[in-house]
């Protein structure tokens, strides 16, 4: 099947860290040189994509004065002017510098806490400054690695605190900007804070602007604790959560892999493009993966088209197979749409629901019903295989 080159209106997005990972793993050294994040723009613009997202210290290092800060910006506004390339998702690295060994809004230490907060408000304003409207937080330190070693409780007090804040700080500076958390249940502590859709969703409740507060859910780390990743978007699409999606694969529960787009589950990248085109999601489709360590530079941009081609795949065969009318019948044979009419009837009681059950439900009869699921899923399969 001919697939169309990714362009701008596909709105896929990079992180700078993602090209530019120099592949430094636990064990060894980095397998790559740096890359520039002025050649990263060029050279992702090229490939066809709409757009960068950085950590402040992916651009600016860290702890660079004044004057530095200020040129490594302006060479890097150079090449979004010449490229067209646009920042919609900006963030802050609160995990690489061994003051955050301990976290960073969540830090036993208070002066680091307010060293992060400081840190965060500073890229915030050039976040703003970048047009960028989703600032992700993604708590890399914030967690434990002994049980001992955290009062969960007040932790959780500090990380409210940080977001009460940095919600006002948007509000007070009139930024059009909104918060999406990234949820990770382990890796590099070992047990985060926040570790899955579920406790971001529920933490996001309590706080002072939860309208305000979003997610950023990646394909990987709902799949590193053993979660169904095609579901947790569905339920973070019902309570209006999904402000960004961080896409990449991963072989189940084992160390963070960030592998190309569907290289990972096929059949869950396969279903999680099929719902994502239907919801109406309409913000970036942001990839953060990490070229493999064994690639060398070609083997980085290849690895970069790679994740925009599966997503273009994926989404004309999700288009294939729910136009195809095997499908379309098989869905009816499952009775998919059965949950969309209301359980209880308009104004019925319990009385009435109790009367009814009695009077007309054959329990034998409606045991015995199939539901043919597994003609359903064949059929996924093999436009997935392009076979149907
Ligand atoms: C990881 C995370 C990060 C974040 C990034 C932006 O597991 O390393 O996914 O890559 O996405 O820090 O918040
Ligand atoms: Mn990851
Ligand atoms: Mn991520």
């Amino acid at each position: 099947m001919a697939i169309a080159a990714p362009t701008p209106s596909d709105k896929f997005t990079f992180g700078l860290w993602t090209v530019g990972w120099q592949a430094r793993d636990p064990f060894g050294d980095a397998t790559r040189p740096a890359l520039d994040p002025v050649e990263s723009v060029h050279r992702l613009a090229e490939l066809g994509a709409y757009g960068v997202t950085f950590h402040d210290d992916d651009l600016i290092p860290f702890g660079a004065d004044d004057d530095d800060r200020a040129k490594h910006i302006a060479r890097f506004r150079g090449a979004l002017a010449a490229t067209g390339m646009r920042v919609p998702m900006m963030t802050t690295n609160t995990f690489t510098h061994p003051v955050f060994k301990d976290g960073a809004f969540t830090s036993n230490d208070r002066d680091i806490r307010r060293f992060a907060l400081r840190k965060v408000l500073r890229n915030i304003d050039l976040a703003a400054d970048l047009g960028a409207s989703t600032y992700v937080f993604w708590g890399g330190r914030e967690g434990a690695d002994i049980d001992a070693a955290k009062n969960v409780g007040a932790s959780l007090d500090r990380y409210k605190e940080a977001l009460d804040l940095l919600c006002q700080y948007v509000i007070d500076n009139g930024y059009d900007i909104r918060f999406a958390i990234e949820p990770k249940p382990n890796e590099p502590r070992g047990d985060m804070f926040l570790p899955t859709i579920g406790h971001a969703l529920a933490f996001i409740n309590e706080l002072a602007h939860p309208d305000m507060v979003g997610l950023n859910p990646e394909v990987g780390h709902e799949q590193m604790a053993g979660l169904n990743f095609v579901h947790g978007i569905g339920q973070a699409l019902w309570h209006n959560k999904l402000f960004h999606i961080d896409l990449n694969g991963q072989h189940g529960p084992k160390f963070d892999q960030d592998l190309v787009f569907g290289h990972g589950d096929l059949l869950s990248a396969f279903f999680l493009v099929d719902l994502l085109e239907s919801s109406g999601y309409d913000g970036p489709r942001h990839f953060d993966f990490k070229p493999s360590r064994t690639e060398d530079i070609d083997g980085v941009w290849a690895s970069a088209a790679a994740n925009m081609r599966t997503y273009l795949v994926l989404r004309q065969k999700a288009r294939a197979f729910r136009s195809d009318p095997r499908v379309q019948a098989a869905l009816v044979a499952s009775r998919v749409d059965g949950t969309v009419a209301p359980t209880v009837g308009p104004g019925e009681t319990c009385a009435e629901l109790v009367a009814d059950v009695d009077a007309t439900f054959d329990v034998d009869a409606a045991a015995a019903r199939g539901y043919h699921y597994s003609q359903l899923d064949q059929l996924a399969v093999e436009h997935v295989l392009g076979t149907a």
